[in-house]
């Protein structure tokens, strides 16, 4: 059962999709595998990047059952916490960088029905997990400065991801999953399973690299340790 419950799941980025298909896109990962859907809501402010909002993650909500995982990478994520809730977002992640008051946002993100995430970008050193272990359901680590897909891994995400992972243990929370997002595919997803991320987003190596059953399967195999052929 405990091996059951470690398995990788594989969370593909929509940001990659044909949103003019959008539900044709969610139900062909859902057949092909997917284990969570990840949305990367962007504000031209937190970064530069402009995407979606509560609307899409409604509409997507329509067409599938799978969970609903919401990366917020927007300023004063908190006056929007409800509205991607009622929208049908099962997780909520917020950026640590976004957040003067963290412990605050990520109890409401709780309290409005969530899971809690928190993120950090590169270079946030990832201490603040010490303070909100008791408050959080998910750590999200940046292996790319966000903003954008289709950029390149920056290998200092596997030491955090290491640090996230003890500081988790640490805390009494061996059960909360680590998320990594942003160039991750079958060349790392060994490395960071190894490293201890249990949550795989990818938008490239699935949406470039179709049939998406075979790469959500790639990234899968690689993180289960059983790279090669087959
Ligand atoms: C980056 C986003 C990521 C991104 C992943 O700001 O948070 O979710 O879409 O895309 P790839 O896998 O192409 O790096
Ligand atoms: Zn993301």
């Amino acid at each position: 059962y405990a091996q059951i419950a470690m398995q990788p799941l594989v969370a593909p980025s929509l940001l990659s999709a044909d949103f003019g298909r959008l539900a044709d896109e969610i139900r062909a990962l859902e057949s092909a595998g997917a284990d969570w859907l990840h949305f990367d809501v962007m504000d031209g402010r937190f970064v530069p990047n402009l995407t979606v909002g509560p609307l899409l993650v409604a509409a997507a909500r329509r067409v599938t059952e799978l969970p609903l995982d919401v990366h917020l990478m927007i300023v004063e994520p908190e006056r929007l916490l409800a509205d991607f809730v009622a929208a049908g977002a099962s997780s909520l992640t917020v950026h640590a960088e976004a957040c003067p008051h963290l412990q605050r946002t990520l109890a409401e993100i709780r309290r409005l029905g969530a899971r809690a995430g928190l993120a950090f970008n590169p270079a946030t050193p990832p201490l603040p997990v010490s303070y909100v272990a008791d408050d959080l359901d998910l750590v999200l680590c940046m292996s790319v400065n966000p903003g954008f897909g289709g950029q390149t891994f920056l290998p200092g995400a596997l030491a955090k991801v290491r640090q996230v992972r003890q500081l988790l243990d640490d805390a009494g929370r061996p059960q909360v999953p680590i998320e990594v997002d942003g160039g991750v595919g079958p060349a790392n997803a060994d490395a960071l399973a190894s490293a201890g991320c249990r949550v795989f987003v990818a938008g490239t190596a699935v949406f470039g690299s179709p049939p998406y059953a075979a790469a959500i399967a790639a990234i899968r195999r690689a993180a289960e340790g059983a790279s090669g052929p087959g």
